[in-house]
């Protein structure tokens, strides 16, 4: 319900709309329930279902659930044999998640920065590191780890070819990109190593969890057996009749088992993926049309009919604003975005307030957002650790100080969206230069 503030003028809301909520629904709760009469409610038979499945959809020899997006980043740096001085190539744009795994190893995360407009590794800007590193005789980097940043997959053509004429591995953080297709290919399906995310606010959630694929069979059982204490052999199977009470150590592994509980609203969420995603993108396209002619920001939608593809790939464009007239958003030719977050670049000249002033007055008006990411070089351990400047990576850093990520998951109303589209129409309104 709408009322006016009698002091600020400002409407305000009684519902908060959060910047992001799961949508839990009966058949993940009798699946949960019906782990926990099972008698069995760490790793078991949920979690071989939920990989099986996991594997089926994304079309790969190997899934391994783990307790976290981070945990699966860990354990394929590990399988992929990162030692302590190694460079691993890496972009600012992103959660720690993603740096931290590559320090664990004492190892030297090297950031590159962004595309402007795709906001995801420059492809280019690799190269341009590596030819130098090349030129100097000084070791190369060991793997790049691309980021899905928001869904919208990195341009895995350029970096695959990079890593083969530079001898890197690639370990991919799809943390955000379940579905994602690059160029035909289903993200998580070619490659490497690729690790999913199931954190609470994901395309589909464990409540914490997370997933890593492979084809490798080696890597897959490095993998699994250090997910597991190093335990050699099926160790979460040991308690059950088939099972035996030996096991051997063969390396200091760790505790990263996904629990049944956890696995048994996967294997749920997992056949909802599709559907989960189609909301998703249903948003977008409405956000997309909405802001489209609105010059003080800038949606996806503008920024990549702008850039190097093109325009006609992203299908027709009405004019009309509003559900009835919505359509699903745009996606390049054999690109699908997982739409896990939907950000925008305010046009801060056009405005008299900051992002931050604006994320303010949105949440006077009810509607909760947030901020992905604070670039990693500006943060406090890496900044002192290798004495960057916040212009060391000047794309990242100028594109920080304009993003907001908008609500967009499927437990939106279509009421709900109309309420943050409003509310960003008249921020900007106001605050119009
Ligand atoms: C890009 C990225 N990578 C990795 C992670 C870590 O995921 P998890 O919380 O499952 O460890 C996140 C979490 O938000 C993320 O956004």
């Amino acid at each position: 319900m709408l009322r006016q503030d009698g002091k600020t003028k400002i409407m305000s809301y009684d519902k908060f709309i959060p910047y992001s909520l799961p949508l839990i629904e009966d058949e993940e709760i009798e699946e949960v329930i019906d782990t926990l009469r099972s008698g069995w409610i760490t790793t078991g038979p949920k979690t071989r279902e939920f990989e099986a499945e996991f594997a089926k959809y994304i079309g790969c020899k190997h899934a391994i659930a783990v307790n976290s997006c981070t945990a699966a980043l860990h354990l394929a740096l590990e399988a992929i044999g990162i030692k302590e001085g190694d460079e691993v190539i890496t972009s600012p744009m992103t959660f720690a998640a993603t740096a931290e795994v590559i320090r664990y190893f004492r190892a030297k995360p090297v950031f590159i920065d962004i595309d402007p407009v795709t906001m995801n590794i420059d492809a280019q800007e690799i190269e341009r590191y590596l030819s130098t590193t090349n030129n100097r005789q000084s070791s190369l980097p060991k793997a790049i780890i691309p980021v899905h940043y928001t869904g919208y997959p990195c341009d895995m053509d350029s970096i695959r070819r990079l890593a083969e004429k530079y001898g890197l591995r690639v370990i991919e953080d799809a943390a955000h990109a379940l579905p994602a297709y690059f160029n035909g290919r289903v993200i998580g399906s070619t490659g490497d190593i690729t690790c999913f995310s199931f954190y609470a606010t994901k395309n589909i959630t464990t409540g914490e969890g997370g997933m890593v694929t492979t084809n490798n069979d080696e890597w897959a059982e490095r993998m699994r057996i250090m997910s597991l204490h190093g335990i050699s052999k099926d160790a979460w199977n040991r308690y059950s009749a088939e099972g035996s009470w030996y096991y051997e150590v063969i390396a200091p592994g760790y505790k990263y088992n996904l629990t049944d509980i956890a696995a048994s609203l996967g294997v749920v969420q997992l056949k909802k993926a599709d559907r989960l995603w189609q909301r998703r993108t249903e948003i977008a396209g409405i956000y997309n049309q909405a802001f489209r002619d609105i010059p003080e920001l800038e949606s996806p939608f503008n920024n990549f009919s702008n850039s190097i593809y093109r325009t006609d790939d992203f299908g027709p464009r009405t004019s009309d604003v509003g559900l009835q007239n919505s359509e699903p958003a745009p996606q390049l030719k054999g690109t699908k975005h997982s739409w896990h977050l939907y950000v925008i670049r305010l046009n801060l000249e056009g405005l008299s307030v900051s992002r931050n002033r604006f994320i303010e007055e949105l949440k006077t008006m009810g509607i909760g957002t947030s901020v992905h990411f604070i670039p990693l070089h500006i943060h406090p351990y890496y900044r002192d650790l290798y004495d960057y400047k916040p212009g060391d990576f000047p794309v990242a850093y100028e594109t920080y100080n304009r993003i907001i990520s908008l609500p967009i998951y499927p437990k939106m109303t279509d009421g709900d969206v109309v309420r943050v589209v409003e509310a960003v129409l008249q921020v900007i309104s106001r605050n119009r230069r």
